[in-house]
């Protein structure tokens, strides 16, 4: 397995060299809004998975539909704000450095999960809690609801999973260059 921990500075012989328009500053400050947005997202799924939890498992129907009330009132808001801070960091120290955005593995995987998760925050989770805030004020109310709301457990469960994988690339930077000479 190929492992990097800094952005290579050597190149293939005949390449044009990559660009690092980021000075090392600016590249530690927005490394730090990357981690500090990757480390919000990551916290926002964490409070997703605990209130379907309470929603789908809680005795009382009072507190289930609070939860799922919370659901639909507080987390998009925020973790759709967290998810694309993560991507325009992410792009610009992709872009800013040597690393480029498709020119590592490591890289570009992270950008298709980034913005496949992004795309379904906004087309997928964000429509549907509406009626998961109805669902939650019927239960709270009446004791019950007629809405099956048991898909909310693959939201937190497919974004925890892909965010992990996320981090251990980040961290193990494996599997080398797209193309040998690419500088994209
Ligand atoms: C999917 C969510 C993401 C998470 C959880 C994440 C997490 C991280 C973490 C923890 C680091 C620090 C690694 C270290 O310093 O050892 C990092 C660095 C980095 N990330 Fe991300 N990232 C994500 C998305 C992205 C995206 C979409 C891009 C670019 C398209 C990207 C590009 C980079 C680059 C280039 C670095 C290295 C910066 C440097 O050392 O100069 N990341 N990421």
């Amino acid at each position: 397995m190929t492992t990097h921990t800094q952005p290579p500075s050597t190149r293939s012989p005949g390449a044009r060299p990559a660009r690092a328009w980021l000075g090392r500053r600016a590249r530690s400050l927005v490394l730090v809004v990357h981690i500090l947005a990757a480390s919000a997202w990551i916290g926002i799924d964490v409070l997703v998975a605990v209130l379907v939890g309470v929603g789908a498992l809680a005795s009382d129907p009072a507190l289930r539909g609070l939860a799922y009330q919370a659901l639909a009132s507080f987390v998009v808001v925020p973790m759709a704000t967290a998810a694309l801070l993560t991507l325009v960091s992410g792009v610009l120290l992709g872009l800013g450095t040597r690393w480029g955005l498709v020119r590592y593995w490591w890289v570009a995987v992270k950008l298709a999960m980034n913005v496949l998760l992004v795309v379904l925050i906004l087309v997928l989770l964000r429509p549907g809690m509406a009626d998961v805030g109805a669902a939650g004020a019927e239960l709270a109310a009446q004791g019950r609801t007629g809405a099956d709301l048991s898909f909310l457990v693959f939201p937190p469960a497919v974004s925890l999973t892909m965010l992990v994988l996320a981090v251990v690339l980040a961290v193990t930077k494996p599997w080398g260059r797209l193309r040998q000479a690419s500088q994209t």
